[in-house]
């Protein structure tokens, strides 16, 4: 079994180098790899790569992922959110291989309260959103075996996310306004590797589970919840910082402007890969709490 890995060093990519392995051989590429392009702004050097390996998986976990950034470089972001992931649909088709994608809770806007469910109509408020909605598209159309897993507010021990960025901050600020209106599920790269790896087993046999599906951790809290947990486990191994947590202060997204609006709700259903993967998926704070111990560990 030959798996073609796009994007290894993100912090999904990072996880999934460790989780594919048991699979089969696994060659894994960033953008500056030397002998086969990963760069998936040159989409010619990505059908290359594809029909010279000829992999039985291709796995693309690079994206554009800078969400205000994407405002002005619309047609950058295109290139790397729709056109490479198109492009790859459409290699695996034409090898028969299994394509598996990941997308975001930003392709919806977030109204109400509710989890989405895969069949909600989309309708990103960004440009980042719509980037990732159209590669969704046109990976389905390509009528190629794939999985695409949406999922929302990832981090990991390895790579920038929103835990490393609370610590540093709290290192440095003599006062934080984090967000409270925006609600959504932490999701851990670890656990997306690793339920990556155990759907892809499922699919090598039953090719009826190609799909799109919804993955995300179990329950949900704000952007300052989550920030106020990740200063509660600091505190607690009597890390440096200049803010306890109780004195984060709490605004609504109206005080905090961006240049890409944000969806309110970013809760999803999970239901269908729960019951179609036979899993169970954990509640966000243990691995929360078990990253931020490891970035903790690492920094001691
Ligand atoms: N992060 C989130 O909160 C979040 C939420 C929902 C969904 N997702 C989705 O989850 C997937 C994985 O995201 P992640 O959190 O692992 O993001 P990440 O850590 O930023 O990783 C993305 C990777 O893509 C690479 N990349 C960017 N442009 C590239 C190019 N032109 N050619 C090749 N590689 C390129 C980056 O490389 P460099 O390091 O060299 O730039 C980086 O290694 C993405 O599909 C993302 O849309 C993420």
């Amino acid at each position: 079994m030959k798996i073609l890995l796009f994007g290894k060093n993100g912090q999904v990519g990072w996880e999934l180098q460790r989780s594919l392995l048991p699979l089969g051989d696994l060659i894994a590429l960033d953008r500056n790899s030397p002998k086969l392009c990963g760069d998936l702004t040159n989409i010619k050097g990505i059908a290359e790569t594809i029909q010279k390996v000829a992999p039985d998986i291709i796995v693309n976990a690079a994206a554009y992922i800078n969400v205000d950034k994407a405002e002005k470089e619309q047609n950058l972001a295109c290139t790397i959110n729709t056109e490479a992931p198109s492009i790859m649909a459409n290699e695996a088709k034409k090898l028969n291989a299994w394509f598996v994608h990941y997308s975001t809770d930003y392709v919806f806007d977030g109204n109400g309260n509710n989890l989405k469910k895969e069949c909600y109509p989309t309708a990103p408020l960004n440009v980042y959103g719509r980037t990732k909605r159209d590669g969704e598209q046109l990976i389905s159309t390509s009528n190629c075996h794939h999985l695409i897993f949406r999922t929302s507010w990832v981090y990991g021990a390895h790579g920038n996310n929103f835990i490393r960025t609370m610590l540093r901050l709290g290192k440095e600020r003599d006062s934080l306004k984090i967000v409270n209106d925006q609600i959504g599920t932490p999701t851990g790269a670890e656990l997306l590797a690793d339920i990556t790896a155990h759907a892809l087993r499922t699919a090598l046999k039953h090719p009826d589970v190609s799909g799109l599906y919804h993955l995300a951790a179990t329950g949900y809290t704000s952007w300052h919840a989550y920030a106020h947990l990740i200063f509660k486990i600091a505190q607690e191994f009597s890390f440096e910082l200049k803010i306890q947590p109780d004195q984060l202060m709490s605004i609504p997204s109206n005080e905090f402007p961006t240049l890409a609006k944000r969806p309110l709700n970013s809760r999803l259903n999970t239901q269908k890969l729960q019951a179609t993967f036979n899993i169970n998926l954990p509640s966000w704070e243990t691995p929360v709490r078990r990253t931020v111990t490891e970035i903790l560990n690492r920094n001691s």
